[in-house]
């Protein structure tokens, strides 16, 4: 059946959840306290690059099952399932801080009051949050309004930048944690059109649930770090992690993916999720020692793919010219939160080097970044006017392909340090670049 759902957050996951929810047939209202955010998505243009939302987002506001707005008065009155995709941002300590989710919960809970809204409701947790959540939720519900019924559950959010509209139509799993006969049913009933294929749906207990999400980052993290580890001990022996990677993917106990070596992982979410699993087993007595190991991996690895920059250059980068393919913390979005190109960028400016960047969708949030510090670029090309070096840090496709006899009529030096090994060392040195790499032998290095 159609429900009406509200969703409470309208960023990456809110605005992908409620365009899917609706696009089911479902009559979804979504809220942010963002005026401005809200204004466009009325007009159906989408706040973030997420290919295919917009289409998806006009076609459902053209049918009128998709409202946005201000109002969380309006998506409480009128909907028995409500959707939190609200930020957990980390705290100093690496904790999720969890003021934005709780927040919410009890302004839901004065609005149910004031307007004595009897009809039952399912409060649902998509954001990212620690275990225990629920159950400060249930403290909220049951402090406030006691006598009113409403399910708390947890539904993970699994969706990757990039494919978020695919990820939300055909999920590879749903995960709904509940002690709720009635939520489970609702949830069920709900997600049965994106599991048509056949795919799973997990019911638990909460706490597992609200494990799961962070369990899955947290393994995903340490997958990479694992290959960027022995990236530095490819180098040094003289090996190929490509040819390592390919030699281990194979075999399907470990898997082709998450095994691409580069300059780290970045995004809004496993930086933070890995700190606060650290941070919430440590509390617990359980440290993840092999999380720990994965964080601290991650930061040597873009520690030493800069080191390595500047070593070229005898430490002496000040008055040198970088140009920086890739801005987005991986391609296929407009996301840069915790970017390895903006650690990069930071670095290189705080020794004096000048920037040049281009990225074909983190234009705009790179701006909001670093303002005049850098120049900014309208393509790859125009980057590399008189660049001493490039540098690429995000793989986007319109990279792997380049005129290289163009690139090399801008440099003023044609040195590549590529963060993602998209380019061959056979092409490379038929090119005649100074090519280094991660994880490989350099070409035409010193
Ligand atoms: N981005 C991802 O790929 C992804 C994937 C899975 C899970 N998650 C998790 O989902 C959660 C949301 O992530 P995101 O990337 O969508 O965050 P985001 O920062 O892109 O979006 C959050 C939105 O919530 C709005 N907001 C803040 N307080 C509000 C309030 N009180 N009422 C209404 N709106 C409010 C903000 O204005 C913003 O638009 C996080 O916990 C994150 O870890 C994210």
């Amino acid at each position: 059946m159609a429900y009406n759902i509200g969703v409470i957050g309208t960023g990456y996951v809110g605005v992908v959840t409620g365009t899917c929810f609706a696009a089911t047939g479902n009559n979804v209202y979504c809220i942010d306290i963002l005026e401005e955010k809200v204004n466009l998505l009325k007009q159906g243009k989408s706040p973030i690059y997420e290919p295919g939302l917009e289409v998806l987002l006009q076609r459902n506001l053209k049918e009128e099952r998709l409202h946005f707005s201000t109002d969380l008065e309006e998506a409480v009155k009128n909907c028995q399932i409500i959707f939190l995709c609200l930020p957990t941002p980390p705290s100093e300590d690496g904790s999720a801080d969890l003021h934005h989710v709780l927040d919410a919960t009890e302004q839901i809970c004065h609005i149910i009051k004031k307007y004595d809204l009897r009809e039952r409701k399912i409060l649902i947790n998509k954001s990212t949050v620690p275990v225990g959540t629920a159950d400060k939720t249930r403290a909220i519900l049951d402090k406030f309004i006691p006598d009113y019924l409403i399910d708390v559950a947890s539904n993970p959010e699994f969706l990757r930048e990039g494919f978020a509209i695919e990820d939300s139509l055909k999920p590879e799993r749903v995960v709904i944690g509940t002690e709720s006969e009635y939520a489970e049913e609702v949830l069920k009933d709900l997600y049965q059109p994106f599991l048509r294929s056949g795919n799973p749906i997990y019911i638990m207990d909460i706490k597992s649930a609200e494990i799961t999400k962070y369990a899955a980052n947290a393994f995903l993290a340490t997958k990479i770090s694992f290959m960027n580890d022995l990236s530095a001990y490819c180098e040094v022996v003289g090996a190929d992690i490509e040819k390592v990677r390919l030699g281990i993917g194979s075999d399907t106990r470990i898997g082709k993916r998450f095994l691409f070596a580069g300059v780290g992982y970045g995004g809004s979410c496993f930086p933070k999720d890995v700190r606060a699993l650290i941070h919430s087993t440590e509390q617990a007595g359980t440290p993840l020692d092999i999380v720990s190991a994965a964080q601290s991996v991650n930061l040597k690895q873009t520690t030493r793919f800069i080191a390595k920059i500047k070593k070229r250059f005898d430490d002496q980068i000040q008055g040198k010219k970088f140009a920086i393919w890739g801005l987005a913390f991986k391609p296929d979005t407009d996301d840069t939160r915790e970017a390895p190109a903006f650690i990069i960028i930071e670095n290189l400016l705080a020794e004096g080097a000048a920037v040049s960047a281009y990225d074909p969708e983190a234009m705009n949030n790179t701006r909001i970044m670093f303002g005049d510090k850098i120049e900014y670029c309208d393509n790859p090309y125009d980057c590399l006017k008189e660049a001493d070096a490039l540098i690429i840090a995000t793989e986007w496709t319109v990279f792997r392909n380049p005129d290289f006899q163009k690139m090399q009529s801008m440099m003023n030096e044609v040195i590549i340090f590529d963060g993602r090994n998209l380019y061959s060392s056979a092409e490379m040195e038929k090119m005649k670049f100074e090519y280094h790499c991660i994880g490989r032998k350099g070409i035409n290095t010193k």
